[in-house]
């Protein structure tokens, strides 16, 4: 098992040495770059000049024993900060000034620091701009009006105990240099209430308000794990989606996923047209990405934004 690359230096572009397959989509037909690499991630960020990913969003590993084909997610907690802090300072280094980072981590009921201890550590080296929480399944019972309304959604794991409730949710941080960093709220906006409403609150336009840190978005339904979402671990193409567009479609260049996976985020961005660089360690997950992406976004992916 290999994990948790050599953290090596930072710096300025140079010729790689980084052992990796690769494999771009896009420049042919004029499309921007997706570029995916097969290679440990602290390596493969080695061979970009710093300062030029506008927005990263990414998923590592949650440090909880999930069973990848071949990273080992059991190691000590102390082992998986120290390496999360080095790979974070390279994501520092290539993030533009007024880049967004979009940390994506999850925990398990027997696990449940993890993502806390991780933004504590981060705590040294960005801004946490703004805490997103992704919702994956949720029950609503709702009055207005006298009129009663259920809602009863998403996916879950059911967790069989009497101490642990059933875990659907995950964060997102969002990570910045300035704590400035100016977002495009209505990109991924949600229709008001009542429109009466638009006169009093609005900052914005069209009947569109700001959507909030709680974002409902479900995995797919799917018939077969192994064809359509051969990974332990993915996101939903949706959650790079709206993280892209709520950093800006305009102001983003370039987006990056240092622990790729399946292709999530390469899919995204393809959707969205703008470039994209990823690395995935396992060749598994990486051949399982460039099959996503030949196959097409309708094997992956839902409806727009969560809807
Ligand atoms: C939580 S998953 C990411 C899933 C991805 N967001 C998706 O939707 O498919 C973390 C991934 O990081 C990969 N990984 C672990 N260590 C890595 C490293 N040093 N460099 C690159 N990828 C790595 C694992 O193989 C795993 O696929």
């Amino acid at each position: 098992m290999r994990n948790m690359g050599d953290s090596g230096t930072s710096g300025k572009e140079r010729d790689s040495n980084v052992s990796s397959v690769s494999s771009a989509y896009g420049p042919a037909n004029g499309a921007p770059s997706i570029e995916l690499h097969n290679s440990d991630c602290a390596g493969g960020m080695e061979t970009l000049v710093d300062g030029t990913i506008d927005v990263v969003v990414t998923s590592p590993p949650y440090n909880i024993g999930t069973a990848y084909s071949s990273y080992d997610d059991t190691v000590s907690r102390s082992d998986y900060i120290t390496w999360l802090e080095s790979v974070a300072l390279k994501i520092r280094n290539k993030l533009t000034e007024s880049g967004s980072f979009f940390l994506n981590i999850g925990s398990s009921p027997a696990n449940p620091w993890g993502p806390f201890e991780a933004v504590l550590m981060l705590r040294k080296h960005f801004h946490l701009q703004n805490v997103i929480h992704w919702i994956k399944s949720i029950y609503i019972a709702n009055e207005s009006y006298g009129k009663k309304t259920e809602i009863n959604v998403g996916h879950y794991k059911p967790i069989n105990s009497n101490r642990f409730l059933n875990d659907a949710h995950e964060y997102i941080f969002h990570l910045t240099k300035s704590n400035s960093v100016p977002l495009d709220r209505l990109a991924i906006g949600v229709p008001y209430k009542d429109s009466s409403n638009i006169a009093r609150w609005d900052i914005g336009s069209g009947n569109l308000r700001c959507r909030g840190n709680t974002w409902y978005v479900p995995y797919r339904t799917i018939q077969s794990r192994e064809r359509e979402r051969p990974h332990p671990a993915s996101f939903p193409p949706e959650i790079p989606e709206m993280c892209i567009r709520l950093h800006g479609i305009g102001r983003t260049k370039r987006v990056m996923d240092p622990f790729m996976g399946i292709g999530n985020t390469a899919l995204a961005c393809r959707k969205l047209g703008v470039a994209c660089i990823g690395f995935e360690i396992d060749p598994q997950y990486y051949s399982a990405s460039l099959k996503l992406l030949s196959d097409g976004e309708t094997a992956t992916s839902g409806t727009a934004c969560g809807e």
